[in-house]
């Protein structure tokens, strides 16, 4: 570990979490250089999807390379671009009535969160843009201006303009309806809230700790920018790409965002983002928007491949199945330690356990990672133990990566209640 303690920057973060050095992956499972093995329920942030090294993908890639396949091309016109473009078409586009135009950015989630940022204000001349509390959108500029977590932000940065942060589904409460409290500050010209070019969302907020937006909330959100000339932006990065059951999470919604972001498991474990919107909002100018790696032909032959996985509805079908599982086991688990008062939130296959109450998640999480769990935590305050497994993890590895987690809190609760003990002894 010297090496990274010694020369890389402070900065570094997962790597403090889960201080093993990772050599090899296949499937839901990492390999250190010791050949101990993990069970991944972290999966690259929701990169992995399609798990470590799936051979659909990597026996494609390694032939694209033996072949000479070109690698970078900018955005100059290459056949695996071609396939990427046909397959995203015929498979996911087309099947579910969607008329999107394609916008390749640079790589990550966030340059792909710019790029719609961008787009809807210069399309719809307003610089405003309504985002959520607790969303996360990306680290870069613009897009940090539209994540809550404070912990990224620093008033020098400077990097709040243009953005308005409005409460989530459920977020003042069960009882209010937060569209409807919305609405009065666009009714209302002295809300101080300019009418924004865009407002935009996650359907499930990953980082902000697996917060569920209700299906009615998603409509009404939809029929709110529709009355008030906005844009829908569906930040689908991290909850897209199946996560939540369907290709797209807002699809059991019915609705139809004007722009999507995509990123993170489209490029099949490579870096690859996207930019999905309403034809008519396409009115770049050639060459406008542009970026050096845009061209990633080796994560569009990953994302052609991977995208085979939603040729039919097995792959659907196996995540409702095992996000049942999820559901029911993690639910046994929060019915066992009932005196930990811990919220179980989730949908398909993302799942989390707030322990905002008794603030044992940071626990859970090294100590699952010293029974060789990779686990993450999101939320405000790190209070909520997030389950993210690869979807092509299998039954057998899903419920043993869930008993690691009951063993870990019945031995933290053991311990404490030693402690306690000792203490009042
Ligand atoms: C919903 C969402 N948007 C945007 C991003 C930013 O993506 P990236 O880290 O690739 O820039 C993330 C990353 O976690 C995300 O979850």
């Amino acid at each position: 570990m010297r090496i990274f303690e010694e020369l890389e920057s402070e900065v570094r973060g997962y790597v403090r979490a889960f201080p093993a050095i990772f050599d090899t992956a296949k499937g839901a499972f990492l390999f250190d250089e010791q050949g101990n093995r993990y069970i991944d329920f972290f999966a690259g942030a929701g990169t992995l999807n399609y798990g470590h090294n799936n051979p659909i993908i990597s026996n494609a890639l390694i032939e694209y390379l033996q072949r000479d396949g070109i690698v970078h091309a900018l955005d100059k016109a290459t056949v695996a671009k071609r396939k990427f473009m046909e397959k995203l078409y015929d498979t996911i586009l087309k099947p579910r009535g969607l008329d999107y135009k394609i916008q390749f950015t640079g790589p990550t989630g966030t340059n792909a969160v710019e790029t719609a940022l961008k787009l809807a204000r210069m399309v719809k001349r307003r610089s405003n843009v309504i985002a959520f509390t607790n969303g996360y959108h990306g680290l870069t500029m613009g897009a940090l201006a539209v994540t809550g977590n404070d912990f990224y932000r620093d008033e020098s940065y400077g990097a709040r303009n243009n953005a308005d942060s409005l409460p989530f589904d459920g977020y003042l409460g069960p009882d209010v309806n937060t569209i409807d409290y919305l609405r009065k500050f666009l009714v209302d010209q002295s809300s101080g809230i300019d009418m924004p070019a865009a407002i935009i969302t996650e359907t499930v907020q990953g980082e902000g700790g697996i917060n569920v937006a209700s299906l009615e909330w998603l409509q009404q959100l939809e029929q709110l920018c529709r009355e008030f000339d906005i844009l829908l932006i569906v930040d689908d990065i991290q909850m897209g790409n199946g996560r939540t059951g369907t290709f797209f999470s807002f699809e059991e919604a019915g609705i139809k965002p004007d722009m999507v972001t995509v990123s993170k498991s489209i490029g099949g474990g490579l870096p690859m983002a996207i930019l999905l919107m309403r034809p008519e909002l396409d009115q770049w100018k050639p060459g406008e928007h542009t970026g050096t790696f845009r061209g990633n032909n080796l994560a569009f032959v990953a994302a052609t491949h991977a995208l085979t996985y939603w040729d039919n509805d097995d792959f659907a079908d196996a995540i409702k199945y095992k996000g049942k599982i999820m559901e029911e086991e993690l639910g046994k688990i929060v019915e066992k330690y009932s005196e930990l008062e811990i919220e179980l939130r989730g949908r398909g296959m993302v799942w989390g356990l707030d322990f905002e109450r008794t603030g044992f998640a940071g626990d859970i999480s090294s100590e699952a990672f010293a029974n060789n769990l990779v686990i993450e935590l999101a939320g405000a305050d790190d209070n909520v133990v997030k389950f993210l497994p690869p979807l092509i993890i299998d039954e057998e590895t899903l419920r043993e990566g869930i008993a690691i987690i009951d063993q870990v809190i019945g031995d933290l609760l053991h311990r404490r209640q030693q402690v306690l003990k000792g203490s009042t002894a």
